[in-house]
């Protein structure tokens, strides 16, 4: 039998399709059996539509509809009726209707399934990853796929107006510091040489603009083996953006109207901008974190002065180490002591050694563990560390080494945010956040690293200053307390780049084989530029409120980096191996 003609899709069924003949296609999502008369939901990528089958009518139609089983493929044809008004389903778009079928054809049938393709939010990850195409036939991923692809499509007709280019650079490259560990690719042509996969095409960008490009965008596959999180994965793709002779503010604006023309094209709404922009010094004094969530205050205040005095010993030790004394403050909320003291478990999980409470009940009556040798003022001194101070107001207090100290108060901040439900739903709060330190030291490796990466221009008259303090022209933009993207203006002089190397401990032997091409260019007539990346599966989980970047990347790793329906990473073959010239080194399993 010849597959009949798909004339409309189902979840598309309206007004004008009343008594006309229509030919469907799609999969059988239930069916129910009334013996003469056997109802079927069929699907498509659009919707569902109800099919009836009347055995008055044709017998071998009947006999077909009676082998249907969930999944099965089927093409169908028939008249579109009216529901008899008791059976009219308000909750499909195509719930008035429904369609006679004259003509009913299997296209494949299916086994039952390792799980029904309604009931996936409670299966295992790696189940549904497995048989991601079953996953994938659910309505919410269609949703993701199909606003993942007005997105991107509206992203790139911006840029397009805007004059950019879209161009793809390689995948088989050399490493590009951007803070993680690279994944290698061995070369059989050059035994015992790799290539890397790029982290991104940050060094790619550059020298597009060092070949007059001046406005080049990609939707770039990334690769970085991290350990992954919600918001990460190993492979992922970023709005890549770099442009010629500009200024911070330009990159800023082009995003911001980047942002505002996608909302108000794929979501039809309306996105405020500029956005509001906090220098990296405020957002962590205030918020313990560079990307700080801004759609709820529990601002973090400094308590060191109002402790100035104190008789208690740890915190004494505190302000004699010149560390700092930090709080949250939550009014309008009565903690029990039970809940207090859950408080203190979860900042010493977060890291800290201590958490102390002290509930302002009012002026003269405070309850705390250190009541009593809190002074007579200390209201008043909470007040003035502290806005918005009333009679009930708890304070959360942390103290310790300031950039430690902050941060778990910043994610003490996020906790008490998220239980005490004060976060406002569907609202998107974009921000930027400005002047980052240029470098960042690790402790444990006792050496300056780069904050953003290496090519990232510092803010001017940065020679001579302490390395923590100096600021780079970087800028982040952050969305709801995620980090959306990050990018800078460029070194384009070859000597502040190789100051630059040179702080980061470089040796030039290391910086000219590592960066030899990108320093000659600099001295070849690199224009001023700068850029951007926006973490694309990020924007997308917080545009569909999903709970990690899985649910918006078609074929994602598992949290182990797995993919469980093609089974990889692969034990090595002997055959491969010995012709890219390698040898395996038993490692101990942990
Ligand atoms: P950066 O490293 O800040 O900058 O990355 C930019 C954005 O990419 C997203 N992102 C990720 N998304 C998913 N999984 C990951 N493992 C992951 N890592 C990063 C984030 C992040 O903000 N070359 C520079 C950009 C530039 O300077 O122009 C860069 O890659 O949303």
């Amino acid at each position: 039998m010849q597959l009949s003609e798909r004339t409309v899709a189902c979840g598309l069924i309206n007004e004008q399709h009343l008594n006309k003949e229509v030919c469907l296609a799609g999969w059988v999502h239930r069916r129910r059996d009334h013996g003469g008369l056997i109802f079927i939901d069929l699907r498509d990528r659009t919707g569902l539509m109800q099919l009836v089958v009347n055995t008055e009518n044709s017998s071998t139609v009947h006999e077909i509809a009676h082998k249907l089983r969930s999944e099965y493929v089927i093409s169908v044809c028939g008249t579109v009726v009216e529901r008899v008004p008791e059976t009219v389903n308000k909750e499909l778009a195509t719930g008035k209707w429904e369609l006679l079928v004259d003509k009913i054809e299997i296209l494949n049938s299916s086994k039952p399934l390792p799980f029904a393709i309604e009931t996936t939010d409670s299966i295992d990850e790696e189940l549904r990853l497995k048989y991601r195409y079953l996953d994938l036939r659910r309505p919410e991923m269609h949703q993701n796929f199909a606003l993942r692809h007005k997105v991107i499509y509206a992203m790139r007709q911006f840029l397009n107006e805007q004059g950019f280019y879209e161009i793809e650079t390689p995948i088989l490259t050399k490493n590009t510091p951007e803070g993680a560990r690279e994944f290698l690719v061995p070369s059989r042509i050059h035994p015992g040489s790799f290539y890397a996969l790029p982290q991104s095409p940050q060094l790619y960008k550059q020298i597009l603009m060092c070949g007059g490009m001046e406005r080049y965008f990609q939707v770039a596959r990334c690769f970085r083996d991290e350990d992954l999180r919600a918001d990460r994965q190993p492979e992922f793709t970023q709005l890549d953006i770099e442009m010629s002779f500009i200024q911070e503010k330009d990159i800023q604006s082009l995003i911001e109207r980047l942002l505002k023309y996608v909302f108000s094209a794929v979501l039809g709404k309306d996105l405020p901008i500029p956005f509001k922009r906090l220098t990296y010094d405020e957002a962590f004094s205030s918020y313990g974190s560079d990307k700080p969530d801004l759609r709820y205050g529990l601002k973090i205040s400094d308590f060191t002065q109002a402790f100035a005095d104190t008789e208690l010993k740890f915190l004494r030790d505190v302000i004699n180490k010149g560390e700092k004394i930090g709080g949250v403050h939550v009014a309008g909320h009565k903690f029990t002591h039970s809940e207090l003291n859950r408080w203190v478990d979860k900042a010493q999980k977060l890291g800290a050694k201590g958490l102390l409470w002290i509930d302002l009940e009012s002026p003269d009556a405070i309850s705390s563990p250190v009541a009593k040798f809190l002074p007579k003022d200390f209201f008043a001194r909470a007040a003035q560390a502290c806005e918005g101070i009333e009679n009930g107001s708890v304070l959360f207090i942390v103290a310790g080494e300031y950039e430690t100290a902050w941060e778990i108060l910043g994610s003490l901040r996020q906790e008490l945010a998220r239980e005490l439900a004060i976060i406002p739903q569907g609202e998107f709060n974009f921000s930027w956040v400005t002047d980052f330190p240029l470098l960042e030291y690790d402790k444990k490796d006792k050496s300056w690293n780069a904050k953003h990466h290496p090519f990232t221009s510092p803010n001017k008259s940065w020679e001579g200053q302490e390395l923590g303090a100096i600021k780079a022209r970087a800028y982040d933009v952050v969305l709801n307390g995620i980090e959306l993207g990050g990018g800078s203006i460029r070194i384009h002089d070859r000597t502040v780049q190789e100051k630059v190397f040179n702080l980061l401990g470089l040796s030039k032997e290391e910086v000219e084989s590592k960066f030899g091409f990108l320093l000659e260019a600099q001295e070849l007539g690199f224009p001023p530029h700068g850029g951007i990346a926006l973490g694309l599966d990020r924007f997308i989980m917080l545009l569909t409120n999903s709970i990690s970047i899985r649910e918006v990347i078609a074929f994602p790793k598992t949290a182990r980096g797995i993919d469980p329906m093609m089974e990889c990473p692969t034990p090595g073959e002997n055959k491969h191996i010995k012709e890219y010239g390698l040898q395996l080194i038993p490692t101990k399993k942990e």
